[in-house]
């Protein structure tokens, strides 16, 4: 199966405030629910519980959860390896990690592809990073032209990037 992530990231690497998303862009949040629909989706306990709709349909919603917390309509797991067993068992062709940002750093070593929306503005208020994407270690497949978003004014960019 392939590993995904996907990611909105700031041009100062920021991807959250206060354990939410640090903008509201109707297009990306599109283009996030086209692109992982029918995919499983795993995800870290707080970003769960950041999601306005939970869980997310159409997808198998797999939640790593240390805590014990039990989450009945999710699929609770308590480690990587128990994450991606459970998207396996759905026979999909790919998974999609969607955060957070503890999430991100620890997937990120094992992940074939990054799904990246690349958002030019800098968030000095941003609490949660992702980590430096190392040119040496992953190529930009594909990047959209560039949108501007009419809510916030910020340009992005949809990216595609592959280990080499
Ligand atoms: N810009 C974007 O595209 C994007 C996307 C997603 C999220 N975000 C932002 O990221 C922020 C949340 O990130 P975060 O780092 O604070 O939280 P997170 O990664 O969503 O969740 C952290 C929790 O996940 C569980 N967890 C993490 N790694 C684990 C592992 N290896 N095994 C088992 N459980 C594990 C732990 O739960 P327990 O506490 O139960 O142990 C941990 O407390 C928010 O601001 C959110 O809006 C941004």
């Amino acid at each position: 199966m392939e590993k995904c992530l996907i990611v909105a990231i700031a041009d100062n690497y920021g991807i959250g405030i206060k354990n939410q998303l640090p903008w509201h862009i109707a297009e990306d949040l599109k283009y996030f629910k086209a692109t992982t629909k029918g995919y499983p989706v795993i995800m870290g306990r707080t970003t769960y519980f950041s999601l306005p709709f939970r869980p997310l349909p159409g997808r198998k919603n797999i939640v790593l959860n240390l805590g014990g917390e039990d989450i009945p309509e999710a699929c609770c797991v308590y480690s990587f390896d128990e994450a991606y067993a459970a998207a396996e068992a759905t026979g999909a062709e790919k998974c999609f990690v969607m955060g957070g940002a503890s999430v991100y750093r620890a997937a990120l070593p094992e992940m074939d592809r990054l799904y990246i929306t690349h958002v030019h503005t800098v968030l000095p208020d941003a609490d949660v990073f992702f980590p430096v994407i190392d040119p040496e270690v992953w190529e930009e497949e594909s990047r959209s032209e560039t949108h501007v978003d009419p809510e916030t004014g910020y340009p992005f960019e949809f990216t595609v990037y592959r280990r080499r």
